[in-house]
């Protein structure tokens, strides 16, 4: 089990999860968050952290968002780690809520 980030954190890409998690287990790609499956110890300290309200549990990620669970594995393998909190993108709070980002996500 693991928590998940979903696709609302696509262009929002906050971090302020990143700050809280003990055991530094984020991957960052150009314009998203991953979390690696294997190195979450379930703490949840990151879920209530997110602006963008991006991160679930797994077991609780919505349905329209399951694949996201398989692309936080992937990418957490590729994507180098991030351990500190930095400025989120200018205009974070216009993607916040927007629908249909995944196809925005850059790898
Ligand atoms: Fe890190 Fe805890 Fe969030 Fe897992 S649940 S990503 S260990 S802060
Ligand atoms: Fe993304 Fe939320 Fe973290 S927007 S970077 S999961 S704080």
């Amino acid at each position: 089990m693991a928590f998940v980030v979903t696709e609302n954190c696509i262009k929002c890409k906050y971090t302020d999860c990143v700050d809280v998690c003990p055991v530094d287990c984020f991957y960052e790609g150009p314009n998203f968050l991953v979390i690696h499956p294997d190195e979450c110890i379930d703490c949840a300290l990151c879920e209530p952290e997110c602006p963008a309200n991006a991160i679930f549990e797994e077991d609780d990620v919505p349905v329209d968002q399951r694949e996201f669970i398989q692309l936080n594995a992937e990418l957490a393998e590729i994507w180098p780690n991030i351990s500190e909190m930095k400025a989120a993108p200018a205009d974070a709070d216009d993607w916040n809520g927007k629908a249909d980002k995944k196809k925005l996500l850059e790898r």
